[in-house]
């Protein structure tokens, strides 16, 4: 990834770009392979510094923790006040905070960017997430939108907010990422156990999806992966792939993120937790014992089902977004940050995993001016929701009845209907904290905050005021 980043700078205009990596080797083989780069060598640390022009911008790509730390070391030991470091890995935005802030005293800026789009992104205009100061900022925005992907014209890459603004953002990025990704696998498994069609036939589904309102990259590259047959076997790939899904992180910290800021992003935490359930080979292998009283899944119509599971998808699909949103204003509350979230639809608009047609309507939503503490109940997506949602009941009823796991879509729609709700069994919980634990509750008649002093005897129960 690092030397497709680099590539991708060496051949716009005006820029020189000088390469060091821990082994020359690398170094060596990336200047013999790119020749038409013109890329500068470096060997150590210094000839890397002496190499660049005032001030400095380092880009560093390397694997997320310790090493990013050892790296920011030794860059700081031959940079200069004024010159800017980036960390373009996937930092824990914490990190980057705590990195920021160190950095900053030597008078060196240091910028967390986020970078998605994977190798090809890289290469060809990855959409860029940075952090950092406004003064580096002044620097880096035209490099950057030199190299960043194009969306209808403008480039995907935006100031997003100080220190580590840019790694929450990517974080969470990567967040509505696996709840994407998850909800495409539930809708694939639901049409294959449903209509009996093959991973051939269901890519077309996926093809035509992607002509539509879920045009987006992930169903793009899905209609790919389950077109691919397996050379060896001559299996459809995907039958041949085991079914154990992996994680690097981003997906576990944007909920754990979530839980600390008191965010209910269900559906991403329900996309990663499938990706845990699917990896604990040694549960699910003890767990065939577990009786079921699971109907097959018959359909009648496969058109009109794959039509239900194309709206349930997007259903869900807005539901992961408008969670991945909250968290990100969120974050922005709890940090200080200023950011724009309609820029930042904009800027996912191209060159990331997660591009989608529909981010142009989140975009108007935050630029309607209209206060929107949940995105999905913007207009446009309140019409996408009345639309899809009784196919959406049906999915889930569908995959309930028939002992087909769809956790992300089940969480969606439980989300959906929790957060419409006038009135929770919430009050519930508050009696059951209070019996047990004195925590007080707050009443719907009158205002305070009041404890019940519970009795077996009901007639004994009064509540008090507390303050
Ligand atoms: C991107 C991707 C990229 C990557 C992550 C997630 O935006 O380009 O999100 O950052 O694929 O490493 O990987 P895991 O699925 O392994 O957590």
């Amino acid at each position: 990834m690092g030397s497709n980043l680099a590539r991708n700078l060496a051949s716009r205009e005006g820029n020189t770009v000088a390469v060091f990596n821990r082994s020359y080797e690398k170094t060596a083989d990336l200047i013999e392979t790119h020749p038409e780069a013109g890329f500068i060598p470096a060997k150590d640390y210094a000839e890397f510094a002496a190499s660049l022009q005032t001030p400095r911008t380092a880009i560093i790509m390397v694997k997320a923790g310790r090493p990013t730390d050892a790296v920011i070391e030794s860059l700081l030991e031959v940079f200069e006040p004024g010159d800017i470091i980036i960390d373009g890995g996937n930092a824990l935005f914490t990190d980057t905070i705590r990195r920021e802030h160190a950095v900053r005293e030597t008078g060196v800026h240091f910028v967390g960017m986020g970078v998605s789009g994977g190798e090809e992104g890289a290469l060809k205009g990855p959409s860029l997430m940075p952090g950092g100061s406004d003064e580096s900022w002044i620097t880096l925005g035209p490099i950057l939108r030199s190299i960043a992907a194009v969306a209808e014209g403008e480039p995907c890459v935006t100031h997003v907010g100080h220190d580590g603004a840019g790694h929450f953002v990517k974080m969470v990025h990567n967040g509505i990422e696996y709840a994407d990704m998850q909800l495409i696998a539930e809708a694939y498994d639901l049409i294959r156990r449903g209509t009996g069609k093959t991973p051939a036939e269901i890519a077309d589904v996926f093809a035509e999806w992607n002509t539509g309102e879920l045009e987006s990259y992930l169903i793009e590259i899905t209609a790919e992966v389950l077109r691919q047959v397996d050379a060896a076997t001559g299996q459809p790939l995907v039958d041949v792939i085991v079914d154990e899904a992996g994680a690097k992180g981003t997906g576990a910290w944007t909920v754990q993120t979530a839980l600390n800021l008191g965010t209910p992003v269900s559906g991403i935490a329900e996309a990663t937790f499938a990706r845990s359930l699917s990896s604990h080979r040694e549960q699910r292998d003890v767990a065939g014992v577990l009786p079921s009283s699971a109907e097959p899944l018959t359909i009648d119509d496969d058109a009109a089902f794959i039509e239900d599971v194309r709206l349930a998808l997007y259903a869900s699909k807005i539901v992961a977004y408008s969670q991945g949103f909250d968290e990100i204003r969120a974050g922005a509350a709890e940090y200080d940050w200023n950011i724009d979230l309609g820029e930042i639809a904009k800027i996912w608009r191209g060159g990331c995993i997660i591009r989608a047609q529909f981010l142009n309507r989140i975009t108007d939503a935050y630029r309607s001016g209209e206060d929107l503490p949940v995105l999905m109940t913007a207009p446009y997506f309140v019409e996408a929701l009345e639309r899809a949602q009784a196919a959406w009941r049906r999915v889930v009823v569908a995959a309930t009845q028939s002992g087909i796991p769809a956790p992300a879509f089940s969480s969606s729609l439980a989300y959906y209907d929790g957060l419409r709700a006038e009135r929770l069994p919430a009050a519930l919980i508050q009696g059951q904290r209070d019996f047990f634990g004195a925590h007080t509750y707050r009443r719907t008649d009158k205002p305070g905050t009041f404890h019940t002093l519970w009795s077996a005897d009901r007639s004994e129960v009064e509540a008090e005021d507390t303050h």
